[in-house]
């Protein structure tokens, strides 16, 4: 066992942010912790931590994107093992799982996100940092500080810097993602309009009214803060491939894009999609340790 001092503070890369984990690790130059980390073939993970972490601050990464359920499951095991052994523990968490699960949207559904919040709670996690969590409906339903950084501003920038679009369009696919589109057209400096989305919360049919649009030869951004199946975003693409619109680039904050979403989203007419590595994936070009460092930076543990 490796001795420290009692004041230190530490960063956990977690199993599902190794990589994102040594870059934030990096970025506010704090020590990784040393964990023995086996992941079994019928998917159970054990940890071993190889130092003594009383009176450490550790900060705890690991995003919970698929498979989701062990993802948390791997956060849970870490916490409640790091705060029985007297460290204080500060989950960070990229993607929020279960983070769309806010409330009750049918009667009978269980309210998901406050269940993970409890769990947290009760592994010991003391305070928790996600990146644009979905809704900040979220944020009430955790009894620890919950902060949710965004990464809007640098998706934003990324895309005037590294793509010539011609007087572009920002487009929110719908009511929820206006607020962050709002944000991404002030930064980048253009028009912002925004679509009405149904969702058939049985099926999962998305169904968006675009209004009176006029973007016929122009280049359009899709913003949201993430592409799971890429139906939110097929169904804006369509309609903005009617009503002539010249290149359609799509930015979201957590590029999830479970199965084929990435293909089927290219077979609808998008021609670019631009995500940050809070999900590891091809389109993860923008690094959202930026904006997660400047704010762990102003935070005591
Ligand atoms: C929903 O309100 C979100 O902001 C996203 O638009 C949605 O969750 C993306 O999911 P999908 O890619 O499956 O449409």
């Amino acid at each position: 066992m490796l001795g420290r001092e009692l004041t230190d503070r530490l960063l956990f890369a977690g199993p599902a942010s190794e990589d994102f984990g040594k870059t934030l690790a990096k970025r506010l130059g704090l020590p990784l912790l040393s964990v023995t980390v086996k992941e079994f073939s019928d998917t159970e993970t054990r940890f071993k931590v190889e130092e003594e972490v009383h009176g450490t601050s550790i900060l705890l990464v690991q995003s919970t994107y698929p498979p989701v359920d062990r993802n948390y499951m791997q956060l849970f095991l870490a916490a409640h093992h790091l705060s029985q052994e007297g460290a204080k523990v500060h989950a960070v968490i990229p993607y929020l799982g279960y983070a769309r699960q806010d409330k009750q949207f049918m009667p009978g559904e269980v309210v998901s996100l406050g269940v993970i919040s409890h769990l947290l709670r009760t592994c010991g996690v003391l305070r928790v940092t996600t990146v644009d969590i979905h809704s900040a409906v979220g944020l009430a339903l955790f009894a620890m500080p919950t902060y949710s950084v965004s990464a809007i501003p640098i998706l934003a920038q990324y895309i005037k810097k590294n793509m010539n679009l011609s007087s572009p369009v920002v487009i929110s696919p719908d009511f929820g993602s206006s607020k962050r589109t709002e944000a991404f057209a002030t930064i980048y400096g253009a028009e912002h309009l925004q679509f009405a989305k149904e969702r058939d919360r049985v099926t999962g049919e998305v169904r968006i009214d675009a209004g009176e649009m006029n973007v016929k030869g122009r280049d359009v951004v899709i913003v949201d803060d993430m592409i799971s199946t890429g139906a939110t975003i097929r169904a804006a693409a369509e309609k903005l491939r009617k009503a002539q619109a010249s290149k359609i680039v799509v930015s979201c904050v957590h590029p999830l894009l479970v199965e084929d979403a990435y293909e089927k989203l290219i077979e609808a007419g998008v021609d670019e999609i631009i995500g940050t590595n809070t999900v590891p994936s091809r389109v993860s070009k923008v690094d959202a340790t930026e904006p997660l460092a400047s704010y762990l930076r102003t935070v005591a543990e």
